[in-house]
């Protein structure tokens, strides 16, 4: 079956469906095709802040009702280390900016309602997905949906598709440049069934390792701790998990952590990575399949959300005035923004997890930057601006 469209979207994530709605908004038809279903996309539990843009643009795109009944809007952020908690106060640093707690797969229905609902197209549970004359002006995305082999013909075809996606290996080695870090720690995430053990979210350093407290509703508890990325879950008990939680979020001042049924837990590995350049030909990278972040800034998804932005305008511009540049600025404009998140997330992995191989100074090292960061107004100001959020640098 040949099919035809102005923008081929790979990936049903945050980026792929921002982009489609975008697009939509700009009146320029795409299709998004995702290998899986649409009950596990909806239901694959990841990230839980989203930036104050991205709530605000959310809102623009009429996307946002739900997220301003249910989100939860939070001001500031704790840094908890040696016992003590130390409030960052988002708003007051920031001239009023703050984050939403949201979950992404929250944020994934809305974009799936919205999208079906203007009659727009998700092609679910598609297979081997193969990309073809990528460098030419009607690149073409093939793959089997219903046991029907597909042709779909476009003007542009965006990689949206995460890291583990098909898109990025079509820019070829001779033009690509990989930036890549992998941390020797993971993530063990959590979801506990319980009531919020603190109001804003707790970033603890200790000497058994970071620990993360967030939240996702007034029953059900996002936790994480730093642990070794090989392991493997199997090893953890729940009780476990609850003694290194609370081991690692001890106070001086009697808070206590408060305690349910675990009811999911898993092992991320952790890795920052960037491709340059994000573009080949009439191929346009965006989102996790150009460049990953360590979660400990909660970046993410804001920043993929950050990249399609600049895609949909400069999409609408070639459509609606013919002008090529801001296309051919895509991967440079994005790069800034995405170096800033990849230096923001690194530092704030390396100020608050534990190195297997650290030694005293490094630890010292560690906490002269914690403290740092929260008894200086000019420093706090710095997490702050980055954590609620960068403005958007949208070009004319
Ligand atoms: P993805 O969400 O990975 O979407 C890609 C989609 O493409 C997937 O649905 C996938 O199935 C599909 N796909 C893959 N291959 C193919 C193919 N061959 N054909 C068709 N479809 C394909 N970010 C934040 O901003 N804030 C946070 O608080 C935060 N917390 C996090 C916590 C954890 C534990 C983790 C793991 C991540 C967190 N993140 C956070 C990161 C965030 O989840 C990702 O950056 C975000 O999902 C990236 O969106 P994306 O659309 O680029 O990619
Ligand atoms: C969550 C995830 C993060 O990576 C983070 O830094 C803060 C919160 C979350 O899943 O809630």
């Amino acid at each position: 079956m040949r099919m035809h469209t102005r923008v081929g979207i790979i990936g049903a994530g945050p980026a792929g469906l921002f982009l489609a709605l975008l697009l939509s908004l700009e009146g320029i038809d795409s299709i998004v095709i995702e290998n899986r279903s649409r009950a596990e996309v909806e239901s694959t539990i990841r990230a839980g802040v989203l930036e104050q843009g991205t709530v605000d643009l959310m809102l623009e795109m009429g996307i946002g009702q739900r997220m301003h009944r249910e989100g939860v809007v939070h001001h500031g952020i704790e840094l908890r280390f040696d016992g003590c908690g130390h409030r960052i106060n988002l708003y007051e640093l920031t001239n009023g900016r703050a984050i939403m707690i949201y979950p992404q797969h929250e944020v994934i229905k809305d974009c799936i309602a919205a999208r079906l609902q203007q009659g727009g197209q998700i092609l679910f549970n598609v297979q081997d997905v193969q990309l073809s004359a990528v460098a030419s002006d009607q690149p073409i995305i093939h793959f089997m949906h219903e046991q029907e082999q597909v042709e779909l013909h476009c003007d542009f075809i965006a990689g949206c598709d995460g890291f583990h996606g098909v898109s990025r290996s079509c820019i070829p080695l001779s033009v690509q440049h990989v930036y890549s870090r992998a941390y020797p720690f993971g993530w063990l995430g959590i979801l506990l069934q319980a009531p919020p053990s603190a109001k804003e979210l707790i970033y603890a350093y200790h000497q058994r390792g970071f620990a993360l407290v967030s939240t996702r509703s007034p029953e059900i508890q996002r936790m994480y701790i730093q642990c070794d990325p090989q392991d493997d879950i199997a090893n953890w008990s729940d009780e476990m998990i609850i003694e290194e939680l609370q081991a690692r979020l001890v106070t001086d001042n009697n808070w206590q952590l408060r305690v349910g049924p675990i009811i999911q837990k898993n092992i991320v590995a952790m890795r920052s990575f960037v491709i340059e350049p994000m573009q080949y030909g009439r191929l346009f990278l965006a989102g996790d399949a150009a460049h990953i972040v360590p979660p400990t800034g909660a970046k993410g998804l804001n920043l993929a959300i950050a990249d399609v932005r600049h895609l949909a305008r400069a999409l609408a511009l070639f459509y609606q005035q013919q002008r090529e540049d801001l296309l051919a600025a895509y991967s440079a404009t994005c790069l800034q923004r995405v170096w800033r998140t990849e230096h923001f997330s690194w530092w704030m992995t390396s100020m608050l997890h534990r190195f297997p191989d650290d030694d005293p100074f490094q630890q010292r090292m560690q906490r002269a930057q914690l403290d740092y960061t929260v008894n200086s107004h000019a420093a706090s100001m710095s997490l702050a601006e980055n954590y609620a959020g960068l403005p958007f640098s949208v070009q004319p």
